[in-house]
């Protein structure tokens, strides 16, 4: 068996799994609440040949989806499978139900491929007219059910990015270019009711690397003009877009965004130093992140940063319900970097008072990013769960956990084993039957 010392991102439960496998009926502990009758699917990459382990980067490697099938208080089914065929690797990100297709998601060009419910890639989609690539984090709008994108296609293009917005049936209705001055990594968005915004930040292909033939030619670049674009929800062109300056920093992940009473946009995300200036190999070893809220504003075009918590917070994630409009609660995996368990714990912080709960599963345990599932009926914000991947090294086995997030300290709703462990990777969903 090969083993990938060689890189902390392909050891321990970053290795991929070797085999696509499907289980019936999975032992549960606990009980799973009836209401939950749809699937949860998690992508990540799940390298089917790693040939220099040097360079090797955790976001290289072919897409491989996680799929756990509930209903009538049953795990009914678990199963794994690569995205894209031998010969062309499939997006290796996010993966997300819209407009009735299940669609596996990635940056910088690839097209989404459309999955059937049982996981067999059905093909690519352009989403009936994307100008380029798509996106692993489309933002929703719980309002009018459309997707917000901001989109790049590296290398076919090197000088701009598109915005762009998808119909609540998954149809491209919008599409506007947005020059840059060189080729930024973006990797999420924010999006409000009244701005998107698009994250410019110091993290861009190195052309002479790439021309080198660097397998991942993105570093940080010390002198870049860091800004962040507000995209009017009502723009046409990019004339409309409104660049504010901000202070060197890095960041994959808005929690959440929200338009202030103030005319001021607040974005609270999870912050970086730097990025891919030491480590080339991954995003953990150059700064963690911390919590951090942005308040950009659009009359002076500044932003202002402030530091909401030092713990580590990543994958954060709040109730599709309150994205995109002030919020209550939200949640991220935690960890420190003293053990280099860069993830051991799910957090609850209570925006509005700073109040957290955590959860912790043990030294032995990794977490992924909690999932907030609302309750058909609920009677507040956290009223439903929190859907997560715990990994157990004692016994190299990953557990699905459904916590209830109005108490995720307390016992869990339910846990099921599944039959082999899901290699830590990036991004996933649950999508409801309903
Ligand atoms: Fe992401």
């Amino acid at each position: 068996m090969t083993t990938y010392d060689a890189s902390p991102y392909l050891s321990g439960n970053f290795a991929p799994v070797l085999e696509e496998q499907t289980a019936f009926d999975l032992p549960v502990v606990g009980a799973i609440p009836d209401e939950l009758s749809g699937r949860f699917l998690r992508n990540g990459p799940n390298p089917r040949e790693v040939l220099d382990l040097k360079a090797h980067h955790w976001f290289f490697g072919e897409g491989m989806v996680h799929g756990l099938r509930l209903g009538d208080g049953r795990a009914r089914w678990y199963r794994n499978r690569y995205v894209g065929t031998v010969d062309a690797g499939g997006p290796n990100t996010s993966i997300i139900g819209h407009g009735g297709k299940t669609l596996a998601i990635v940056e910088a060009g690839a097209k989404p491929v459309e999955l059937d419910d049982e996981l067999n890639p059905i093909g690519t989609t352009d989403l009936g007219g994307l100008p380029s690539g798509f996106t692993a984090h489309p933002k929703l709008d719980p309002l009018t059910g459309e997707l917000h994108a901001v989109c790049y296609h590296w290398p076919d293009q090197v000088d701009k990015v598109h915005y762009v917005v998808v119909s609540p049936d998954g149809v491209v209705t919008k599409s506007i270019a947005v020059s840059t001055p060189t080729m930024p990594m973006i990797h999420d968005m924010a999006l409000t009711q009244s701005y998107g915004a698009v994250f410019d930040l110091p993290v861009a292909v190195d052309f002479e690397m790439a021309m080198g033939g660097s397998p991942f030619p993105l570093r940080w670049f010390h002198d870049y003009e860091a800004r962040i674009g507000l995209v009017p929800r009502s723009a046409t062109t990019e004339g409309d877009v409104i660049w504010c300056e901000i202070d060197p920093c890095f960041a994959y992940h808005p929690m959440n965004s929200y338009d202030a009473d103030d005319g001021t946009v607040v974005v609270d995300i999870c912050e970086y130093d730097t990025m891919f200036d030491r480590d080339r190999n991954g995003p953990f070893r150059d700064s963690l992140p911390r919590l951090a809220r942005w308040t950009i504003d659009p009359k002076t075009a500044k932003v202002h940063r402030e530091t909401l918590d030092d713990a580590v917070h990543e994958f954060p994630r709040v109730a599709d319900a309150v994205s995109t409009l002030p919020y209550r609660y939200g949640y991220t995996a935690g960890g420190e970097a003293e053990t280099g368990k860069w993830f051991h714990t799910t957090i609850k912080r209570d925006m509005k008072t700073g109040a957290t709960e955590t959860r912790f599963y043990g030294t032995h345990c990794e977490v992924g990013e909690p999932v907030f599932v609302a309750k058909e009926h609920g009677t507040s914000e956290d009223d439903g769960w929190l859907m997560v991947l715990v990994y157990d090294a004692d016994r190299d086995t990953t557990d699905f956990v459904i916590l209830d997030a109005t108490d995720i300290a307390g016992d869990p709703v339910a846990t099921i084993e599944l039959p082999q462990r899901v290699p830590h990777g990036f991004h996933g969903n649950w999508v409801a039957d309903r």
